[in-house]
């Protein structure tokens, strides 16, 4: 009943309350619970803004140390999960592989499906937080052809990852302090957005009381998309595209902004940020850093910086406020990294992952009821059925 108002993209439109994440596009402010962001990827690693995004508070050593031994006791994923992995074509997505596996999670853990009081909310919370590494790194392992590994619990929470997705057969895994901090802090940006694509898929999913795995794992596919999370994958390939083709840049910016041609500069612009992405600022100067200690010379990575100096000083870009997002340099130190560009935005999903769960959380301890937009009608009226030798 009522008037229905339309705003398609729900651009203008407000779907919950929310204490989790504060973001002024305007302003270019980002804060988890309160904290800025740049004083976040300084300070803090990412199980710390885990337990913050979470639970609502920094953790002290005793909870954070409780958190961590709640996790590793959870680190092993059943072994027939292995065969359901073993069914997919090597070439096949990471992301596709993560979605599905995220969603078989449910068959082998039943008790984590229907859960509503605080504490069994907070056994699945730490079962995924446990699992959803060693599916990112099988993932990304199927991938490259490598034995699977499982982690090691003597590691911090980020370098297990590290070293569950890169150890050699045969060879010590030896940590890089580099890496480490270089993808602890892309995963502190990535932690959460608030009501973002795959957030408010989570959210609309778990909503219909669908447990968390299942709502994780649609968050999952709405993060693939090329304008949301699969937009760090559509950059080095864009960026590759041009090297291949020459290198003009000038020439692709005139495609960006041709309005008869479908080409986007990947990487720019931003729903919420109309002046500046707080978050690529940080990780800018992370970029630089890594390069430079990494000792990278890549001419993709040239063409990037063409790129951004053409388009900050170009008239279409400043008029509608076009800056380089978050995932036009995570992207780039990814590449760096080693890591393949088929896996970046499974990079972020693992990153966007506290973010999920803690929206997930929110959602079901304000009992916000189903999710159920409206809409226009605008097809035809009623009409008589037709008998299938008249039509
Ligand atoms: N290249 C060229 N023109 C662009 C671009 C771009 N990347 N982005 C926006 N525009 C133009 C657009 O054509 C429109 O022009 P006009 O007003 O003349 O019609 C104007 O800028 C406003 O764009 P919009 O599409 O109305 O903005 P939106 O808020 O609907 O879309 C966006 C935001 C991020 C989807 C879009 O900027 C885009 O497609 N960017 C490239 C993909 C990308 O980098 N996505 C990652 C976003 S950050 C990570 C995440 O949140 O997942």
């Amino acid at each position: 009943s009522g008037i229905i108002t339309i705003d398609p993209g729900y651009k203008n439109t407000g779907s919950c309350e929310s204490a989790i994440t504060y973001l002024d596009g305007e302003e270019g402010i980002l804060r988890y619970r309160g904290y800025s962001i740049e004083d976040l990827a300084e300070k803090a690693d990412f199980l710390e803004v885990c337990y913050l995004l979470i639970f609502g508070e920094l953790p002290n050593k005793e909870q954070l140390h409780k958190f961590h031994e709640d996790i590793k006791a959870q680190s092993i994923v059943a072994e027939d999960m292995k065969k359901i992995l073993d069914g997919f074509p090597q070439s096949a997505h990471p992301m596709g592989v993560l979605s599905s596996l995220t969603s078989a999670l449910v068959a082998f853990n039943a008790s984590s499906v229907n859960v509503s009081s605080e504490e069994e909310m907070y056994k699945a919370i730490v079962k995924i937080l446990a699992k959803f590494p060693v599916l990112v790194a099988w993932a990304h392992r199927k991938k490259e052809g490598l034995p699977l590994e499982y982690g090691d619990d003597s590691l911090g929470y980020v370098e297990n990852i590290v070293k569950m997705m890169f150890k050699k057969p045969n060879k010590e895994y030896k940590k890089n302090p580099i890496v480490i901090n270089a993808l602890d802090k892309l995963l502190i940006l990535h932690a959460d957005h608030e009501q973002n694509c795959s957030t408010s898929t989570v959210r609309i999913v778990g909503s219909s009381h669908a447990g968390l795995f299942a709502s994780l794992s649609a968050g999952i596919s709405a993060l693939w998309g090329p304008l949301h999370g699969g937009a760090n994958q559509a950059v080095i390939e864009m960026l590759e595209g041009i090297k291949n083709d020459g290198g003009d840049t000038k020439k692709y910016m005139a495609k960006a902004k041709d309005k008869n041609d479908p080409f986007r500069l990947m990487g720019f612009g931003h729903r919420v940020y109309k002046n500046f992405d707080p978050r690529a600022r940080i990780i800018k100067k992370a970029a630089d850093e890594v390069l430079g200690d990494l000792g990278v010379e890549d001419p993709v990575l040239d063409i990037a910086k063409g790129l951004e100096k053409e388009a900050l000083e170009d008239q279409y870009f400043v008029d509608r406020k076009l800056y380089p997002n978050v995932d036009f340099y995570s992207g780039i130190i990814y590449r760096a990294l080693g890591i393949p560009t088929e896996m970046f935005t499974v990079m972020f999903a693992l990153g966007r992952l506290p973010g999920w769960i803690a929206q997930w959380r929110e959602m079901r301890l304000r009992k916000e009821p189903i999710g159920r937009p409206r809409q226009v009608y605008i097809g035809e009226n009623l009409r008589p059925f037709l008998d299938i030798d008249k039509r």
